[in-house]
């Protein structure tokens, strides 16, 4: 027997096994539908922010069970924009096939980060999913910083960025009643700042917390200045080192620290049927700066290594013609 085979099969004994460098491990020895003790509880969240994406296969279990097991772990939120369960809100229904093309998750994102306080993580599983494709890429953003040159931190450190529901916005139509509609969610999910650096609340690691998805600004940065910085930030996310492919089997289930990490899915499985259920914790708190907020002087005049002689004088970009 492989030791794949004796983690899926022995489920008395908990196991922990890390499976790439930066970020993923693989869990076994458990049984999610069932219960878990308090040692098991601390043992997932300890792997989980460790890891900060866990897998469990194998683990065949009703809707109910796995909202119970998302629970042991914090309070569920409800998606405002997601297609959920009729019965259940919590629960996030994700049934794509050829009548209902995936949505927006192909790309690179960390969930609802337009909220003031973003979830902390995310549980989806796979019910029915192709033999290939729809695999979802995970990219660790704490390695992503640490992987950030000296001179890089400190171009970001204490800069703060507006995140947006904007993907959602494709939802409401023209009408009267689709307008009033996305005004409701308008008043009640203004655009959000977070730090672009912040300090993860438990392991106190730093993390990049802009994503393409939901972040539309860098506050006190001129329009241009601050798309491209944020395009670098975004294109971090896809460099392969700090990423994890998750490939699905039916019953695995994926719990990612939505503190830390962004993810991608793939859409290349349409028109097959991928069908997914998907649970979020809720957030206990905004995102902490890593670094005190840079107020607007300092985000504007970032150039502290350019002696004062070589400083541009007079602003303006072009190159000035000598006046005769
Ligand atoms: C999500 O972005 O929440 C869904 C990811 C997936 O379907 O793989």
């Amino acid at each position: 027997m492989s030791l794949a085979e004796a983690q899926s099969t022995d489920k008395s004994q908990l196991r922990i096994e890390q499976t790439g460098t930066h970020i993923s491990a693989a869990v076994s020895g458990i049984d999610l539908s069932q219960p878990l003790s308090a040692d098991q509880v601390r043992a997932i969240e300890s792997a989980f922010v460790d890891h900060e994406v866990i897998v469990f296969r194998d683990q065949e279990m009703t809707s109910d069970q796995f909202m119970q097991f998302g629970r042991q772990f914090g309070d569920l939120s409800i998606h405002p924009f997601s297609p959920a369960d009729e019965d259940a809100p919590e629960l996030i229904v994700f049934r794509n096939d050829e009548t209902n093309p995936p949505f927006s998750t192909d790309c690179w994102h960390s969930d609802e980060t337009f909220r003031a306080v973003p979830p902390k993580g995310t549980m989806l599983r796979a019910l029915d999913v192709p033999a290939f494709g729809g695999d979802t890429m995970f990219v660790s953003m704490t390695s992503a910083y640490e992987g950030l040159s000296d001179k890089m931190q400190h171009l970001i450190s204490g800069l703060e960025a507006y995140h947006d529901f904007k993907p959602f916005r494709k939802l409401f139509n023209q009408d009267k009643k689709s307008i009033e509609s996305l005004r409701y969610f308008e008043d009640k999910y203004p655009p959000v700042l977070h730090p672009v650096v912040s300090e993860h609340p438990v392991s106190k690691k730093k993390t990049i917390f802009v994503n393409p998805q939901f972040t539309i600004q860098i506050k006190d940065m001129e329009e241009t200045e601050s798309r491209n910085l944020l395009n670098q930030l975004f294109d971090l996310a896809k460099v392969p080192e700090y990423q994890y492919r998750h490939h699905w089997e039916n019953n695995t289930l994926v719990f990612w620290d939505n503190r830390s990490t962004q993810h991608y899915a793939i859409h290349d499985y349409y028109p097959k049927r991928r069908y997914m259920e998907r649970v979020t914790l809720k957030g206990e708190s905004a995102p902490v700066a890593a670094f005190p907020a840079a107020d607007a002087d300092q985000v504007r005049n970032r150039k502290s290594t350019v002696p004062d002689d070589a400083k541009v004088k007079h602003g303006g970009h072009a190159p000035k013609r000598p006046t005769n």
